[in-house]
C-alpha cells in the first residue's frame, strides 16, 4: 500500500448492463439499505498515520476505506458497502469519461477537544447532493443513505480525524458519477456513488493572512440556466484556465463576474463572496447562477452576532472600486467548507488593482472566522443545531 493508501486490485464495480426492457421513466428509488462494513486487513500504521496527520496539506492523502453504492435504472440503489479504498476499474465508454456525468460534495468531521468527532451541517451537503444529481440527470441518494455512509466510514476511520489543531480535520468527498458504458448522449443508466476521506489541514497555505483575487473579464463560470448551482465536476474544468489566468497575474484565486453584463460578481473558484460596508452591512450575491454554499448560509445566520446586517443583493465591479477607493467598503472575504473564511485583501483586473481595507485581514472577517470555527470545534455554543456528533 503507498502513501495514499491504495491497494493494489482494482475495485470491480462496474457491471455490464442487463439486457432488460427498456425503461422510460427515470424513477426515484429511495435507498433503504444501510451501508454494509467490509473492514480493510491492509490499513496503515498507527506510525504511518501520525507522521501523515502531523502535516496532511489538503487533498493529497486519504483514509483506508470508502464507501460506495450502485444504482441501475429499475433496480434503483443497491450494494451500499463500505469497504477498502481502492482504484476502480472502469469500461473505457464510461458516460463520465465522455459527457462529464458527475457531481460531488465537500463537507468536513471535525474532532473536538474531549476527542469526539463531529459534522456540520451534513445535512445541507444530502439536500444540496441531491439538488446537483437533478441538475445532472443523476439519481438522487436520499439523506438517510447521504448520512449512513459518512457516518460508518468516519467511524471505522476514525483514528485518520486529526486532533484540533489549527484548521486540521477530515474532509469529506461524496461524489456520483455514470459508469454505463455506451457512446450516445442521453442519462446514463448505470451510476456509482462513493465517498472518500481525506486528513487536511489549511486549504490556502498562507492561511488567514489573506489571498488576492483575479477578476476575470475573459471567462465565465456559469450563465442563468446552466450548471452554476450544481457542484459538478464540469463547472470545475471550465474554470481552471481562468485560474491559471489569476496565477499568471500574480493572484490566489480568480473572481468571476455574471455572464450576461460582465459586471456583477458571482463567486471565487471554490467559495462564495462577502462584502463588509462602513455601515455594517454584510452583502453576498444573491443565488441563481452561484453555489449556495453551506459556508455562505451559515455567515448570513452569523452576521447579526457580529452587528453586521445580512443582505444578499447585486456587487458590481464598478461598486467594488469606487467602494474600496473612497472606504466605503472596510471588508471582503470568502467563504466555503475547504477554505473556511478567508480574508481577500486584494483585487486585480485587466485595468485595476484595489487594496481592500488596509491590505490586512478585516476585523469583522476574522471574528466570523473564529466565530465559525469555534462552532465547528465544539469551542462555542451550537445554538442552531449545526453539528450531529459521529464518535
Ligand atoms: C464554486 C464554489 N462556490 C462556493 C463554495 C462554498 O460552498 P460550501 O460553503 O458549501 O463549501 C464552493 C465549495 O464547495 C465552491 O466550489
Amino acid at each position: 500500500m503507498d502513501r495514499n493508501g491504495l491497494a493494489r486490485m482494482p475495485y470491480p464495480l462496474v457491471s455490464a448492463l442487463s439486457s432488460g426492457p427498456e425503461r422510460t421513466v427515470r424513477g426515484y428509488h429511495p435507498a433503504v439499505t444501510t451501508f454494509r462494513l467490509d473492514q480493510s486487513d491492509n490499513v496503515r500504521t498507527k506510525a504511518e498515520r501520525d507522521t501523515i496527520l502531523a502535516d496532511p496539506r489538503f487533498g493529497t492523502v486519504f483514509t483506508d476505506h470508502m464507501a460506495t453504492a450502485v444504482w441501475t435504472e429499475g433496480d434503483g440503489w443497491r450494494d451500499h458497502t463500505v469497504g477498502p479504498l481502492r482504484p476502480f476499474s472502469v469500461h473505457p465508454a464510461a458516460a463520465v469519461l465522455h459527457y462529464a456525468q458527475e457531481v460531488f460534495e465537500g463537507l468536513k468531521a471535525y474532532r473536538h477537544a474531549d476527542g469526539s468527532v463531529w459534522l456540520f451541517r451534513a445535512d445541507a451537503n444530502a439536500e444540496r447532493f441531491q439538488r446537483s444529481a437533478r441538475r445532472l440527470a443523476l439519481p438522487e441518494l436520499d439523506t438517510a443513505a447521504f448520512l449512513d455512509g459518512i457516518e460508518q466510514l468516519v467511524r471505522v476511520d476514525a483514528d485518520w480525524v486529526p486532533a484540533p489543531d489549527g484548521e486540521k480535520s477530515l474532509y469529506l468527498r461524496p461524489f456520483m458519477f455514470a459508469t454505463e458504458p455506451f457512446i450516445g448522449v442521453r442519462p446514463a443508466r448505470e451510476v456509482t456513488y462513493c465517498l472518500i476521506a481525506s486528513p487536511v489541514g489549511s486549504y490556502f497555505p498562507s492561511g488567514p493572512t489573506g489571498v488576492n483575487l483575479w477578476v476575470t473579464d475573459e471567462y465565465v463560470r456559469a450563465a442563468p440556466g446552466g450548471t452554476g448551482e450544481a457542484k459538478c465536476g464540469g463547472n470545475y474544468a471550465a474554470g481552471l484556465a481562468a485560474q491559471l489566468a489569476a496565477q499568471e497575474n500574480d493572484c490566489d484565486q480568480v473572481l468571476f463576474v455574471d455572464a450576461v453584463e460582465r459586471e456583477w460578481l458571482e463567486e471565487s473558484g471554490t467559495m462564495n463572496v462577502f462584502v463588509v460596508t462602513r455601515d455594517g452591512e454584510l452583502v453576498t450575491p444573491g443565488l441563481g447562477t452561484i453555489l449556495a454554499g453551506v459556508t455562505r448560509g451559515s455567515v448570513l445566520a452569523l452576521a447579526e452576532d457580529h452587528g453586521l446586517t445580512p443582505v444578499q443583493r447585486r456587487i458590481g465591479v464598478g461598486d467594488l472600486r469606487a467602494g474600496c477607493a473612497d472606504g466605503s467598503i472596510t471588508e471582503i472575504f470568502a467563504a466555503g467548507t475547504a477554505a473556511v473564511i478567508t480574508p481577500i485583501i486584494g483585487l486585480r483586473g485587466k485595468d485595476f488593482d484595489l487594496t481592500v481595507g488596509t491590505g490586512k485581514p478585516g476585523e469583522r472577517t476574522l471574528a466570523l472566522r473564529e466565530h465559525l470555527l469555534d462552532i465547528q470545534f465544539g469551542r462555542a455554543a451550537d445554538t442552531r443545531g449545526w453539528l450531529r456528533r459521529v464518535v
